[in-house]
C-alpha cells in the first residue's frame, strides 16, 4: 500500500505521515528533506543544484540544520528547477515501490511521484493556524523569531511552491482533502485513519 500525502508547510502532513507509517508498519520518506538537502548543500558548496540532486544519498539527510527555515527557503528555491526535480525522481520512485509499500509526504506525491497511489491525502490548514504551529515549533527548538516574520516567510514559500511551472503544489483530483485548522495531531490522525479504513485498508499488526 502506498500512501501519498501532500500539502503546504506546517499543515500537519509530516506528523500525519509519520503516524500513519508507524500504524501500518510502512517505511516513510519526508521528501521535503531531499529538496532541503539539495538547496542547503548547493548553497554551502557552490555546486550546481542539479548535480547535488543527482548524487544525493540518505546519509545527506541526517544534518540537523536541514530542519531550519533557512534550509526550507533554499529547498523551495531549488525545487522550482525541473532538472533538480528530475534528478530526485528515481530516488523517490524506488522508495515508493518497495514491496512493503510506503508513506511519502511532500508537494507532488499524489500528482507526479505516485499518481497511482491507492490512498492520497491533501492536508491543508488556514495560513494563521499554520503560522502559529510553525512559530511554536521554532520556539520549541530555541529559535528566536516573531509571528509576523514566520507568517511572511511561509507566505513567500507557499507562493513560490504554488506558482512554479514544475510540479506545483496542487491536490490530485482523486485526493481526499483534510483541513486540520481546527484539529490537533490526534484528531487529524483519527480522521485520516477512518478514511483509509473506509477504503478497505487495515493494519495487519497487533
Ligand atoms: O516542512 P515544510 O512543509 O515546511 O517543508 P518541506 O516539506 O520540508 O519542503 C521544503 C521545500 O521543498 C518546499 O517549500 C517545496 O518547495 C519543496 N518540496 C517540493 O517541491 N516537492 C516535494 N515533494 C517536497 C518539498
Amino acid at each position: 500500500m502506498v500512501i501519498a500525502i501532500d500539502g503546504p508547510s506546517a499543515s500537519g502532513k509530516g506528523t500525519l505521515a509519520k503516524r500513519l507509517a508507524a500504524h501500518f508498519g510502512l517505511p516513510h520518506l519526508d521528501t521535503g528533506m531531499l529538496y532541503r538537502a539539495v538547496g542547503w548543500i548547493a548553497a554551502q558548496t557552490g555546486e550546481p543544484p542539479a548535480k547535488v540532486a543527482a548524487r544525493l544519498t540518505l546519509a545527506d539527510l541526517a544534518d540537523p540544520h536541514l530542519r531550519s527555515d533557512e534550509a526550507g527557503q533554499e529547498g523551495s528555491k531549488v525545487a522550482v528547477m525541473p532538472e533538480v526535480r528530475a534528478n530526485l525522481l528515481k530516488f523517490q520512485k524506488e522508495f515508493s515501490s518497495q514491496g512493503s509499500g510506503a508513506v511519502l509526504d511532500g508537494r507532488d506525491i499524489g500528482t507526479v511521484i505516485c499518481p497511482d497511489a491507492p490512498v492520497k491525502l491533501f492536508v491543508t490548514a488556514s495560513p494563521e493556524a499554520r503560522a502559529v504551529r510553525r512559530y511554536q515549533e521554532l520556539r520549541g527548538r530555541g529559535v528566536d523569531t516573531i509571528k509576523p516574520r514566520v507568517l511572511a516567510e511561509m507566505a513567500e514559500r507557499d507562493r513560490r511552491d504554488s506558482e512554479r511551472a514544475a510540479a506545483p503544489l496542487r491536490a490530485a483530483p482523486d485526493a481526499w482533502l483534510l483541513d486540520t485548522s481546527e484539529m490537533d495531531a490526534d484528531a487529524a490522525f483519527a480522521a485520516a485513519l477512518a478514511f483509509i479504513e473506509r477504503k478497505g485498508f487495515r493494519s495487519s499488526g497487533p
